[in-house]
């Protein structure tokens, strides 16, 4: 038998019909139908903002919005945003940045900012007439798109450039036009799919001149950007000499410390289990400041995995290195960003990550994403090969059980003391609440 029901026309109830018929799904319907509503901003203005932003909206979905102080990028001081809900993330990267902080900050050692999208097509005719008929195609291709790259030019970006790829070795008579980008300080999606289109268009009627679609000899398949933006990448490094580590590592001297932090960050080159875990590490700094800047995680997450296994094994983002009597430790990453335009522009909390970091360009923002994901990594390595990571994340997560154990002030303020230097795991909170152990 099929478990669930098939709504039919979903779409066209209203808001109010639409949350009813999923509070029906819900254990306590009525009162998860009111949660659901309590959860929408009430403001008129506001409500209808984010009501349209996606479809099918029946409720709001609230994440903490915290702020990791004083992180330092290229001598600049910045107080980053972060939205995530896994506790300890935030901690740790202020952590991280105080301590770099005072040694020198992060700083962005290269950086790229080239977007990529192609048109893919297929050619059923003679492959030398398509490529007789490039040079004047391209030349049309250009003056073709003139119109709907002119505000982009007039901001300093545009199509940088374009050439024809031959693809027949993975499918027969496939080829690629590939298209790159300059899309100044937005992230520029729908501006270089809007270009890709043109392109494709004027492509196709270009090469199938005087043809029906029977006998047309040019095929387009499809026009997207690529989110693996392999030369839209950054750089961050933070730099010491390996006596100034003192203080962070946990009774080791700062040259054993360095020594473990190295091998460390060899075994995350080299073994793809450790590797995956590593990047989430950086990740959970990287997205954070994502969201809080409403931008695109879900590009980033796939770009920088496809980057992390672009030698075809899965390896680290971020490397660290011993150089005489200093250690260095860097992150490269694709990231593909914008600060004007989508989102950024039309969430509240959005545009106030942005006025908090002083309004940055895209590339400046890029700086301080990549900052913020080393910081996050570094202090979680720093913890695995000294405390481990239980102790910080289990007392910051202690909150989240009081709260889902519904614990009293009181029972709270009993429990902190009581699980101060000990092993903290939901069932020792649920028996110390219960008193089974005291
Ligand atoms: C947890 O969200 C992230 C870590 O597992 C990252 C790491 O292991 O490097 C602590």
């Amino acid at each position: 038998m099929m478990k669930g029901q098939v709504y039919k026309g979903f779409s066209k109830l209203t808001e109010s019909e639409k949350r009813k018929l999923v509070a029906n799904l819900c254990d306590e319907p009525d009162s998860a139908e009111l949660e659901m509503a309590a959860f929408i901003v009430k403001d008129s203005a506001r409500r209808e903002l984010f009501m349209d932003l996606s479809e099918n909206t029946v409720s709001a979905y609230h994440l903490p919005f915290g702020i990791a102080p004083n992180v330092v990028v290229n001598g600049n001081v910045y107080h980053v945003p972060m939205v995530i809900e896994e506790s300890s993330v935030v901690a740790a990267a202020a952590s991280s940045a105080r301590f770099w902080a005072e040694r020198g900050g992060f700083n962005v050692k290269e950086i790229s900012t080239t977007k990529l999208g192609h048109v893919y097509f297929q050619w059923f005719a003679d492959p030398e007439s398509l490529y007789s008929q490039w040079p004047e195609l391209k030349k049309k291709l250009i003056s073709g798109t003139r119109l709907v790259t002119a505000s982009m030019v007039q901001r300093g970006g545009g199509i940088t450039s374009l050439g024809l790829t031959d693809d027949r070795d993975s499918i027969d008579n496939l080829y690629r036009l590939v298209v790159e980008f300059d899309t100044v300080n937005s992230m520029g999606a729908n501006f270089i799919n809007t270009c890709l289109e043109e392109l494709a268009q004027i492509l196709d009627s270009g090469l199938n001149k005087g043809k029906t679609t029977d006998d047309a000899e040019c095929r387009i398949v499809m026009s997207i950007l690529s989110n693996y933006v392999e030369n839209c990448t950054i750089t961050v490094e933070v730099r010491c000499p390996v006596k100034n580590l003192a203080g962070i590592t946990g009774g080791l001297t700062p040259q054993a410390f360095a020594e473990k932090m190295l091998l460390a960050y060899q075994i995350a080159r080299t073994n793809i289990y450790r590797a995956v875990t590593h990047n989430k590490g950086i990740m959970n700094g990287v997205d954070s400041v994502l969201i809080a800047t409403g931008n695109d995680f879900r590009a980033a997450e796939a770009a920088a995995h496809a980057y992390a296994a672009r030698d075809g094994q899965y390896r680290s983002l971020s490397s660290c290195v011993l150089e005489g009597n200093s250690i260095a430790v860097s992150l490269t990453i694709p990231l593909a960003v914008g600060t004007i335009g989508g989102i950024t522009n039309l969430h509240p909390m959005a545009k106030k990550s942005l006025e908090i970091l002083g309004h940055p360009s895209s590339a400046e923002l890029m700086g301080i994403i990549a900052s913020v994901g080393l910081a996050s990594n570094f202090s979680a390595v720093q913890n695995l090969i000294t405390t481990g990571i239980q102790k910080g994340h289990m007392q910051l997560h202690l909150t989240n059980i009081f709260n889902a154990l519904g614990a009293t002030p009181k029972q709270r303020q009993e429990a902190m003391s009581f699980f101060q230097g000990k092993k903290v795991s939901f069932a020792a909170v649920k028996n110390f609440l219960d008193g089974t152990i005291s």
